[in-house]
């Protein structure tokens, strides 16, 4: 088994054995592609939505935050194109009865390419030693120049088909690249077509007079349609930013790949109104300002890269994704979008009510250019679990599992932990407890030995373990064990929530950015 499908089963597994993610309605057997945040993935969800506000919102005198509905009135996604658009390539195994989505079928077969590509830059690195010059080997190696070659031109035929709706040409490109159904190798497939992803649900008490609804698939309408109300409100000028975080809903057809794609998400997004011709310097800024951000999280500079879109969505004159270097490969986790202002002039022409903006230094009336950034939530989360989850082998031989979260994200900031359930430990812990929870989420364990206690908040990624032994009741100090280096030192009880707060609090993560 490829090593890359190891890492990935030990986060799932570990994801669901210390309570960060289950599979949805488990004991119904669950639904594909939908799941449930436990004790622990709740608590590590809220803080990346923190991290991501108080970015967005706090720190942006110009940005404020809103919470919109997820039932909108239908025809906003007319206006929005979505009704019309918002499609995914579809086809189907005759053999196996499966259904693929057919540019990730293509995607999948360049990938492999890409794999072969990085096995001769990594045998090469081997045979070089430290003589290896990557970026020369890249430039010049008559083999990883052809497999990119084949890549490119690939990946390149299928964004123009996409883009000229040429479904057939698709199902060309598979069948010329001889790609089969990845579970039979079954190569019987149907024509590909157009499949729909929003969910439809219906709004009313009967079903003569119910009306048609659907599940929104992104948060950002929810800011287009309330921008008159936030702009008025806040009576900001241009540029100004309006933020959001919230579930979306995809009616996704490939739905591997844990909580990567799912069919209930969240996003976070923003959207900043700009004047007209002003969109592309923001659209470049906004890429690097969301590019530092997750930078900050420290997972490691090499984990991520930009991907400039060649088909643009409908609604984009420019548009990229941050990609992350996930377990399975590199993939999409955040889109930024010059989005005109084609979402606030459909809405305009739809709704039938101006939405302008009077710019007192044009001294004239228009409809506001958007810069969007949007990323999903879930997927950062897994970006994060999975790079923070190691193994490690300590100096005396033996294992264990860390999860070396950002402090400000992890679920618990500190475990407190009397050595012994007797000789008044407990109590003395406790104090500590009902103390430090007003500041922090902190837990209070006593079963199980010391060593035990100490691999299990490491396996969640508490950053701190508290010991209560014999001297505590004596001389008022504690041992405070590290998570990263597991280093011990014996400190005063009164010293805890300045050392904790030190490390774990947002302004640490924020200044970083
Ligand atoms: N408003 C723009 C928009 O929705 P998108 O690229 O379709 O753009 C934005 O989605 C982000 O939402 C993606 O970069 C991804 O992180 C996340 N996302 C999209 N579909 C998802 C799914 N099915 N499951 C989890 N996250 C998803």
């Amino acid at each position: 088994m490829a090593k890359q499908e190891d890492v990935f089963k030990k986060v799932v597994s570990h994801a669901k054995e210390y309570g960060f993610i289950f599979p949805s309605s488990e004991i119904y057997d669950g639904l594909s592609a939908i799941y449930d945040y436990g004790q622990n993935g709740a608590e590590l969800k809220n803080n990346i939505k923190q991290y991501w506000w108080k970015a967005m919102v706090q720190l942006n005198e110009n940005i404020v935050g809103i919470d919109s509905a997820i039932f909108m009135h239908p025809t906003i996604w007319k206006a929005s194109g979505h009704v019309d658009a918002f499609n995914d390539p579809l086809i189907d195994n005759k053999d196996s009865k499966k259904r693929f989505r057919a540019d990730v079928l293509v995607e999948d077969y360049c990938l492999k390419i890409e794999d072969k590509e990085n096995k001769e830059i990594e045998k090469a690195a081997k045979r070089f030693g430290d003589a290896f010059d990557k970026a020369e080997f890249v430039a010049t190696n008559p083999r990883v120049l052809e497999y990119r070659a084949k890549r490119e031109a690939i990946l390149s035929r299928l964004a123009k088909s996409l883009e000229k709706e040429d479904l057939a040409d698709v199902k060309a490109l598979i069948e010329e690249l001889e790609i089969a159904d990845p579970d039979t190798g079954s190569k019987n497939w149907t024509e590909v077509r157009q499949f729909n992803l929003m969910f439809g649900t219906k709004l009313g008490a009967s079903a003569d007079s119910a009306t048609d609804l659907y599940l929104r698939p992104e948060t950002a309408q929810g800011i287009f349609v309330n921008y008159l109300n936030v702009q008025k409100t806040s009576r900001h000028k241009l540029p100004f930013g309006i933020a959001q975080i919230g579930k979306a809903f995809r009616n996704e057809i490939v739905a591997r790949q844990f909580i990567f794609r799912m069919r209930e998400f969240e996003q976070m997004e923003m959207q900043y109104f700009v004047p007209p011709g002003t969109e592309l310097e923001f659209y470049e800024n906004w890429k690097k300002t969301r590019l530092n951000w997750h930078l900050a999280l420290g997972l490691g500079e090499d984990n991520y890269r930009f991907h400039d879109h060649e088909k643009l969505a409908h609604y984009a004159n420019a548009a990229a994704d941050i990609e992350f270097n996930f377990p399975f490969g590199f993939k999409e986790l955040e889109g930024i979008h010059s989005r005109t202002d084609f979402d606030l002039s459909a809405h305009e022409k739809h709704s039938g009510r101006k939405i302008q903006y009077f710019d007192p230094e044009r001294n004239e009336n228009y409809v506001p250019y958007v810069v969007e950034t949007s990323v999903g939530l879930d997927r950062l989360f897994l970006a994060i679990f999975s790079t923070c989850l190691k193994d490690e082998v300590l100096e005396d031989g033996s294992e264990r599992t860390v999860l070396s979260l950002p402090p400000a994200l992890a679920p618990v900031k500190a475990a407190i932990l009397p050595l012994v359930k007797k000789d008044g430990l407990p109590e003395f812990a406790d104090k500590i407890f009902n103390d430090l929870k007003f500041d922090f989420n902190v837990i209070f364990e006593e079963k199980d030995s010391i060593g035990k206690r100490y691999r299990r908040q490491d396996a969640i990624g508490t950053p701190f373990c508290i010991t209560v032994d014999h001297d505590s009741l004596n001389d008022n100090t504690v041992t405070l064990r590290y998570r990263d280096t597991m280093e011990q030192e014996r400190v005063p009880v009164s010293e805890l929530r300045r050392i904790i707060d030190e490390k774990v609090n947002f302004r640490t993560l924020l200044s970083k950015i």
